[in-house]
Protein backbone atom coordinates (compact mmCIF):
# COMPACT_ATOMS: atom_id res chain seq x y z
CA UNK A 1 0.00 0.00 0.00
CA UNK A 2 1.13 3.59 -1.03
CA UNK A 3 2.18 5.86 2.05
CA UNK A 4 -0.94 8.19 3.29
CA UNK A 5 -0.54 12.01 2.76
CA UNK A 6 -2.74 14.41 5.20
CA UNK A 7 -2.78 17.99 3.58
CA UNK A 8 -4.03 20.51 5.72
CA UNK A 9 -6.15 23.39 4.41
CA UNK A 10 -7.45 26.78 5.45
CA UNK A 11 -11.29 27.36 5.98
CA UNK A 12 -12.61 30.61 4.19
CA UNK A 13 -11.20 32.74 2.10
CA UNK A 14 -7.60 30.05 0.79
CA UNK A 15 -9.85 27.44 0.45
CA UNK A 16 -11.75 28.46 -2.75
CA UNK A 17 -8.36 29.36 -4.72
CA UNK A 18 -6.40 26.33 -3.26
CA UNK A 19 -9.09 23.26 -4.46
CA UNK A 20 -8.46 24.21 -8.36
CA UNK A 21 -4.94 23.44 -7.82
CA UNK A 22 -5.21 20.27 -6.06
CA UNK A 23 -7.58 19.45 -8.56
CA UNK A 24 -5.31 20.29 -11.29
CA UNK A 25 -2.20 18.00 -9.26
CA UNK A 26 -5.06 15.57 -9.45
CA UNK A 27 -6.39 15.64 -6.00
CA UNK A 28 -10.31 16.54 -5.69
CA UNK A 29 -12.26 15.70 -2.42
CA UNK A 30 -14.76 13.54 -2.50
CA UNK A 31 -17.49 15.39 -0.44
CA UNK A 32 -18.02 19.32 -1.00
CA UNK A 33 -15.16 20.68 1.58
CA UNK A 34 -18.14 24.06 2.13
CA UNK A 35 -20.81 21.33 3.24
CA UNK A 36 -19.53 18.04 4.76
CA UNK A 37 -19.47 18.14 8.71
CA UNK A 38 -16.41 15.29 8.27
CA UNK A 39 -13.28 16.28 9.44
CA UNK A 40 -10.96 14.08 7.66
CA UNK A 41 -12.18 13.98 3.95
CA UNK A 42 -11.70 11.59 1.14
CA UNK A 43 -9.63 12.59 -2.25
CA UNK A 44 -10.00 11.06 -5.52
CA UNK A 45 -6.41 9.15 -4.20
CA UNK A 46 -6.95 6.84 -1.73
CA UNK A 47 -3.76 7.70 -0.32
CA UNK A 48 -4.75 11.58 0.39
CA UNK A 49 -6.57 12.88 2.81
CA UNK A 50 -7.87 16.70 3.46
CA UNK A 51 -8.74 17.95 7.06
CA UNK A 52 -9.89 21.78 6.46
CA UNK A 53 -8.92 23.65 9.38
CA UNK A 54 -8.86 27.42 10.80
CA UNK A 55 -6.03 29.22 8.75
CA UNK A 56 -3.92 30.06 12.27
CA UNK A 57 -4.18 26.12 12.96
CA UNK A 58 -3.12 24.94 9.78
CA UNK A 59 1.01 25.64 10.99
CA UNK A 60 0.62 23.37 14.26
CA UNK A 61 -0.94 20.74 12.52
CA UNK A 62 1.72 20.70 9.85
CA UNK A 63 4.52 21.49 12.78
CA UNK A 64 3.45 18.42 14.74
CA UNK A 65 2.97 16.28 12.03
CA UNK A 66 -0.64 15.73 12.91
CA UNK A 67 -0.82 16.58 8.91
CA UNK A 68 2.15 16.17 6.47
CA UNK A 69 1.30 19.11 3.96
CA UNK A 70 -0.48 22.59 4.59
CA UNK A 71 -1.70 25.47 3.06
CA UNK A 72 -1.12 28.81 4.66
CA UNK A 73 -1.05 32.63 3.85
CA UNK A 74 2.77 33.91 4.77
CA UNK A 75 0.48 36.15 7.41
CA UNK A 76 0.27 33.23 9.47
CA UNK A 77 3.67 31.39 8.67
CA UNK A 78 5.13 34.46 9.73
CA UNK A 79 3.17 34.88 13.25
CA UNK A 80 3.78 31.21 14.03
CA UNK A 81 7.45 31.14 13.35
CA UNK A 82 7.76 28.36 10.85
CA UNK A 83 9.33 25.93 13.54
CA UNK A 84 9.60 22.37 11.97
CA UNK A 85 8.42 23.87 8.71
CA UNK A 86 9.69 23.36 5.13
CA UNK A 87 7.90 26.36 2.26
CA UNK A 88 8.62 24.99 -0.72
CA UNK A 89 6.32 26.42 -2.83
CA UNK A 90 4.32 30.02 -3.39
CA UNK A 91 0.77 29.49 -4.57
CA UNK A 92 0.42 32.68 -5.65
CA UNK A 93 -3.39 32.78 -4.21
CA UNK A 94 -4.69 35.23 -2.00
CA UNK A 95 -1.99 38.09 -2.19
CA UNK A 96 -2.55 41.30 -0.24
CA UNK A 97 -0.03 42.98 1.64
CA UNK A 98 0.62 43.42 5.22
CA UNK A 99 0.33 46.96 6.88
CA UNK A 100 0.88 49.21 9.12
CA UNK A 101 -2.44 51.62 9.03
CA UNK A 102 -4.39 54.34 11.02
CA UNK A 103 -5.26 58.35 10.01
CA UNK A 104 -2.69 59.90 7.99
CA UNK A 105 0.22 60.73 10.11
CA UNK A 106 -0.51 58.78 13.30
CA UNK A 107 2.70 57.12 12.80
CA UNK A 108 4.09 60.31 14.18
CA UNK A 109 2.54 61.18 16.91
CA UNK A 110 4.51 61.63 19.95
CA UNK A 111 4.82 58.99 23.24
CA UNK A 112 4.46 55.03 22.82
CA UNK A 113 1.85 54.50 20.05
CA UNK A 114 -0.54 51.74 20.74
CA UNK A 115 -0.66 49.50 17.96
CA UNK A 116 -3.87 46.86 17.35
CA UNK A 117 -3.31 43.52 15.65
CA UNK A 118 -4.14 40.23 15.21
CA UNK A 119 -0.25 39.85 14.08
CA UNK A 120 1.54 41.03 17.47
CA UNK A 121 3.90 38.92 17.23
CA UNK A 122 5.17 40.16 13.59
CA UNK A 123 4.31 43.55 15.02
CA UNK A 124 6.51 43.43 17.68
CA UNK A 125 8.91 42.06 15.81
CA UNK A 126 8.48 45.06 13.09
CA UNK A 127 8.79 48.29 15.51
CA UNK A 128 11.08 46.37 17.60
CA UNK A 129 13.87 46.03 14.51
CA UNK A 130 13.44 50.04 14.19
CA UNK A 131 14.08 50.69 17.49
CA UNK A 132 10.30 51.92 18.04
CA UNK A 133 8.43 51.72 21.23
CA UNK A 134 4.90 50.45 21.20
CA UNK A 135 2.59 48.40 23.06
CA UNK A 136 0.69 45.77 21.18
CA UNK A 137 -3.20 45.33 21.49
CA UNK A 138 -4.51 42.31 20.43
CA UNK A 139 -7.85 41.72 18.32
CA UNK A 140 -9.25 39.23 16.68
CA UNK A 141 -10.94 40.87 13.78
CA UNK A 142 -12.42 44.24 12.84
CA UNK A 143 -8.77 45.86 13.05
CA UNK A 144 -10.31 48.95 11.14
CA UNK A 145 -12.29 49.85 14.22
CA UNK A 146 -9.24 50.30 16.68
CA UNK A 147 -8.26 53.92 15.69
CA UNK A 148 -11.79 54.97 15.18
CA UNK A 149 -13.12 54.22 18.67
CA UNK A 150 -9.57 55.34 20.57
CA UNK A 151 -8.71 51.58 21.31
CA UNK A 152 -4.72 52.46 19.00
CA UNK A 153 -2.87 54.56 17.68
CA UNK A 154 -2.33 52.33 15.08
CA UNK A 155 -3.01 48.65 13.30
CA UNK A 156 -1.61 46.19 11.65
CA UNK A 157 -3.45 44.51 9.25
CA UNK A 158 -4.03 42.90 5.78
CA UNK A 159 -4.75 45.43 2.52
CA UNK A 160 -5.59 44.10 -0.12
CA UNK A 161 -7.49 47.11 -2.29
CA UNK A 162 -7.83 49.20 0.24
CA UNK A 163 -11.35 49.38 0.47
CA UNK A 164 -12.07 48.44 3.92
CA UNK A 165 -9.26 51.43 5.17
CA UNK A 166 -10.77 53.63 2.52
CA UNK A 167 -14.18 53.33 3.89
CA UNK A 168 -12.88 53.84 7.65
CA UNK A 169 -11.15 57.08 6.76
CA UNK A 170 -7.60 55.57 7.80
CA UNK A 171 -4.68 55.42 5.33
CA UNK A 172 -1.88 53.07 4.29
CA UNK A 173 0.99 54.24 6.33
CA UNK A 174 4.20 51.58 5.89
CA UNK A 175 4.15 47.82 4.18
CA UNK A 176 5.63 45.28 6.22
CA UNK A 177 5.46 42.42 3.93
CA UNK A 178 3.71 41.16 0.30
CA UNK A 179 1.58 37.96 1.25
CA UNK A 180 0.82 35.19 -0.58
CA UNK A 181 -0.31 31.44 0.39
CA UNK A 182 2.28 28.72 0.76
CA UNK A 183 2.19 25.19 0.80
CA UNK A 184 4.34 24.34 3.84
CA UNK A 185 5.55 20.45 4.78
CA UNK A 186 6.39 18.93 8.08
CA UNK A 187 10.46 18.56 8.03
CA UNK A 188 10.23 14.52 8.95
CA UNK A 189 7.45 13.67 6.78
CA UNK A 190 9.68 15.80 4.16
CA UNK A 191 11.77 12.36 4.66
CA UNK A 192 10.24 10.11 5.66
CA UNK A 193 7.61 10.02 2.68
CA UNK A 194 10.39 11.99 0.67
CA UNK A 195 8.78 10.09 -2.66
CA UNK A 196 4.93 11.23 -2.65
CA UNK A 197 6.05 14.28 -1.29
CA UNK A 198 8.32 15.25 -3.91
CA UNK A 199 6.17 13.84 -6.49
CA UNK A 200 2.94 15.62 -5.16
CA UNK A 201 5.00 18.72 -5.10
CA UNK A 202 6.79 18.37 -8.63
CA UNK A 203 2.79 17.89 -9.60
CA UNK A 204 1.53 21.29 -8.39
CA UNK A 205 4.28 22.91 -9.68
CA UNK A 206 3.66 21.75 -13.08
CA UNK A 207 -0.04 23.10 -12.88
CA UNK A 208 0.85 26.10 -11.03
CA UNK A 209 3.35 27.07 -14.13
CA UNK A 210 0.47 26.44 -16.69
CA UNK A 211 -1.69 28.57 -15.20
P1 LIG B 1 -9.67 33.08 11.08
O1 LIG B 1 -11.13 32.84 10.78
O2 LIG B 1 -8.94 31.84 11.49
O3 LIG B 1 -9.39 34.26 11.96
P2 LIG B 1 -9.29 34.71 8.81
O4 LIG B 1 -10.65 35.29 9.00
O5 LIG B 1 -8.11 35.63 8.88
O6 LIG B 1 -9.01 33.45 9.71
P3 LIG B 1 -9.51 34.58 6.00
O7 LIG B 1 -10.14 35.94 6.04
O8 LIG B 1 -10.19 33.48 5.25
O9 LIG B 1 -9.26 33.98 7.42
O10 LIG B 1 -8.05 34.82 5.46
C1 LIG B 1 -7.20 33.74 5.26
C2 LIG B 1 -5.93 34.23 4.60
O11 LIG B 1 -6.25 34.89 3.36
C3 LIG B 1 -5.12 35.26 5.39
O12 LIG B 1 -4.28 34.61 6.32
C4 LIG B 1 -4.36 35.96 4.28
O13 LIG B 1 -3.20 35.21 3.91
C5 LIG B 1 -5.36 35.97 3.12
N1 LIG B 1 -6.18 37.21 3.08
C6 LIG B 1 -6.87 37.76 4.10
N2 LIG B 1 -7.51 38.89 3.72
C7 LIG B 1 -7.23 39.02 2.41
C8 LIG B 1 -7.62 39.98 1.43
N3 LIG B 1 -8.39 41.00 1.72
N4 LIG B 1 -7.18 39.78 0.18
C9 LIG B 1 -6.41 38.73 -0.13
N5 LIG B 1 -6.00 37.80 0.76
C10 LIG B 1 -6.41 37.95 2.01
C1 LIG C 1 -9.36 41.33 5.44
C2 LIG C 1 -8.45 42.29 6.21
C3 LIG C 1 -9.04 43.64 5.90
C4 LIG C 1 -9.62 43.44 4.50
C5 LIG C 1 -8.72 44.11 3.52
O1 LIG C 1 -10.51 41.14 6.20
O2 LIG C 1 -8.44 41.99 7.60
O3 LIG C 1 -10.06 44.00 6.80
O4 LIG C 1 -9.64 42.03 4.23
O5 LIG C 1 -9.18 43.97 2.21
P1 LIG C 1 -9.35 45.25 1.25
O6 LIG C 1 -8.09 46.03 1.30
O7 LIG C 1 -9.61 44.67 -0.11
O8 LIG C 1 -10.52 46.04 1.75
P2 LIG C 1 -11.61 40.06 5.78
O9 LIG C 1 -12.42 40.59 4.65
O10 LIG C 1 -10.99 38.72 5.56
O11 LIG C 1 -12.49 40.03 7.07
P3 LIG C 1 -12.07 39.57 8.55
O12 LIG C 1 -11.77 40.87 9.28
O13 LIG C 1 -13.29 38.87 9.04
O14 LIG C 1 -10.87 38.65 8.46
Amino acid sequence: MSEQLIIALSKGRILNDTLPLLAAAGIEPVDDPERSRKLVLDTSRPEVKLVVLRATDVPTYVQYGAADLGVAGKDVLMEHGGADLYEPLDLGIARCRLMVAGFPEAQHRPGTLRVATKFVNITRRYFAEQGRQIETIKLYGSMELAPIAGLADLIVDLVDTGRTLEANGLVPLEHIADISSRMVVNRASMKLKHRPIKEFLARLQQSLAQD
